[in-house]
C-alpha cells in the first residue's frame, strides 16, 4: 500500500541541491497502484556508462545489428542527405554509430547531437570535435519528448533526423508518434533515419535484457541510487530484485525492479508502501514488425521510404521523407508567404 503525505515538494524540500523534477516525477510515478519511474532517469553519468557497456554484450544483438546494417548502406543513406544539411541525432549518447553516416556523409555541414544526459553529451562532442575538425557540432541538451529547440545557428540547414538503437521503442505508442511529427516540423526537415528493433524469439528477447554478466540489471537498478543521490530517497538497492518479461500483448520487454520483501522507502515528502513482489515498471522496450513500423511512421506524417533491414530480419532502419499532405502544407505557407521549410537536395562535399 503507498501512503502519500499531502506535502508541497517545493516547500518541504526547501533545497537547490535536490533534482526536483525527478522527485516529483518519482512521487508521481511510485504514488499509483502499479509503481513506475520514467526510463529517461536512468541516464546519468554512471547510467550512460553502464548503456554503453550492455551495447558490447554477447545477448545484446540491437547494437551489432544496426551497425552491420549502417555500415552496409552508409553511402545509400548518405546520398539521402542533403548538401549542406545538418544531421540532428536523438538521443545520441556516445555517437559511436553515427560516425559511419559522418564519414560517408562528407557533404554535411554540422551535426546536432540531443541527450539528456549532459556531462555524456558534452564529453562525445568534444571528441568529435577532434575527429571530425570540418564539421560544426552543436550540442543540445534536452529532453525528445518536448519540442525541440534547434539551435539557431542550423535553423535554415535542411536535415535530416536521426534517431538509432530503437530508442524509439522505450516510448509509449502515442509518444512514439507525437515525437516523429514534431520532427516533421522542425524547420527545412528532408528527411529522418530512425532505427528500430523487429519482434523475435521471446527467449532471444529476455536473453538481451537480463543478461548473464548482469550488467542490464545493474543499469535499471542504478535508477534508485540516483533517487538516493539526487532526491534523498533511502532504497536499499540490495533489496530489489532485477526481472526482464516479455509482454506479448503490447510486443514489448519490460524491465522490472522487484521488491523482494515487505517493505517502506522514504522519500522527501512521501512514504512509498512496498509488498513483497510488488513490481516497479522501468523501462519498456517495444519491438515492432515491418507492418506495426509503417503504421507508426504514417500516422506520424511521414513516408517510409526505404526500409532496411539485416539478413534475418531482426532490425530495421528506416529512411524516412515527409509525407505529400506534409509537402502540400508546406507549399500552402509558401504561397501564405510564411517562411520556407524545404530546400532541393544536392550533394558536395565538405571542405
Ligand atoms: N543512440 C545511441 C544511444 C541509445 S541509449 C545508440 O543507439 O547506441 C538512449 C540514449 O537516449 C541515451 O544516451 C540517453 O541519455 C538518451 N535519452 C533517453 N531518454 C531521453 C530523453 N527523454 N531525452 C533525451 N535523451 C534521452
Ligand atoms: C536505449 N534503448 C533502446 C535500450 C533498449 O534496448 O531498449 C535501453 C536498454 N535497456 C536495457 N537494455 C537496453
Amino acid at each position: 500500500m503507498t501512503s502519500v503525505a499531502a506535502l508541497r515538494v517545493s516547500r518541504v524540500t526547501g533545497s537547490d541541491s535536490l533534482n526536483l523534477a525527478l522527485l516529483k516525477d518519482a512521487i508521481t510515478g511510485l504514488s499509483a497502484s502499479a509503481k513506475s519511474l520514467s526510463p529517461k532517469w536512468l541516464y546519468d553519468e554512471r547510467g550512460s556508462a553502464l548503456f554503453e557497456q550492455i551495447t558490447g554484450l554477447t545477448e545484446y544483438y540491437p547494437t551489432r545489428t544496426e551497425t552491420g546494417i549502417l555500415q552496409h548502406h552508409a553511402h545509400r543513406l548518405a546520398g539521402l542527405v542533403p548538401d549542406g544539411g545538418a544531421l540532428v541525432e536523438l538521443g545520441s549518447g556516445a555517437s559511436v554509430k553515427t560516425r559511419l553516416l559522418l564519414d560517408a556523409a562528407t557533404h554535411l555541414d554540422a551535426y546536432v547531437p540531443v541527450d539528456i544526459s549532459s556531462e555524456f553529451l558534452h564529453r562525445t562532442s568534444d571528441d568529435l570535435r577532434g575527429r571530425y575538425p570540418n564539421l560544426e557540432i552543436v550540442p543540445v541538451v534536452g529532453d525528445f519528448s518536448q519540442p525541440l529547440d534547434l539551435p539557431e545557428s542550423v535553423m535554415d540547414h535542411p536535415k535530416v533526423g536521426f534517431f538509432s538503437g530503437s530508442t524509439i521503442g522505450n516510448l509509449e505508442p502515442e509518444a512514439a508518434r507525437m515525437l516523429l511529427q514534431s520532427a516533421s516540423d522542425w524547420s527545412n526537415v528532408q528527411g529522418f533515419i530512425l532505427g528500430v528493433d523487429l519482434v523475435k524469439d521471446p527467449e532471444e528477447l529476455v536473453a538481451a535484457y537480463d543478461d548473464s554478466k548482469g550488467v542490464t540489471a545493474k543499469f535499471i537498478a542504478n535508477i534508485l541510487i540516483r533517487l538516493n543521490r539526487e532526491v534523498r530517497a533511502n532504497f536499499d538497492p540490495a533489496a530489489f530484485s532485477y526481472e526482464a518479461r516479455w509482454n506479448v500483448e503490447l510486443a514489448r520487454i519490460d524491465m522490472l525492479l522487484i521488491s523482494t520483501r515487505k517493505q517502506t522507502v522514504n522519500l522527501p515528502s512521501v512514504r512509498i508502501d512496498f509488498e513483497a513482489g510488488e513490481p516497479i515498471h522501468v523501462s519498456a522496450s517495444r519491438k515492432y514488425t515491418p507492418d506495426s513500423l509503417a503504421a507508426m511512421v504514417g500516422s506520424a506524417g511521414w513516408k517510409l521510404d526505404h526500409n532496411l533491414m539485416d539478413a534475418k530480419s531482426r532490425f530495421a532502419v528506416a529512411f524516412l521523407s515527409p509525407s505529400e499532405e506534409l509537402c502540400e502544407a508546406v507549399e500552402i505557407r509558401q504561397r501564405q508567404r510564411l517562411p520556407s521549410r524545404r530546400t532541393t537536395v544536392a550533394h558536395g562535399k565538405r571542405k
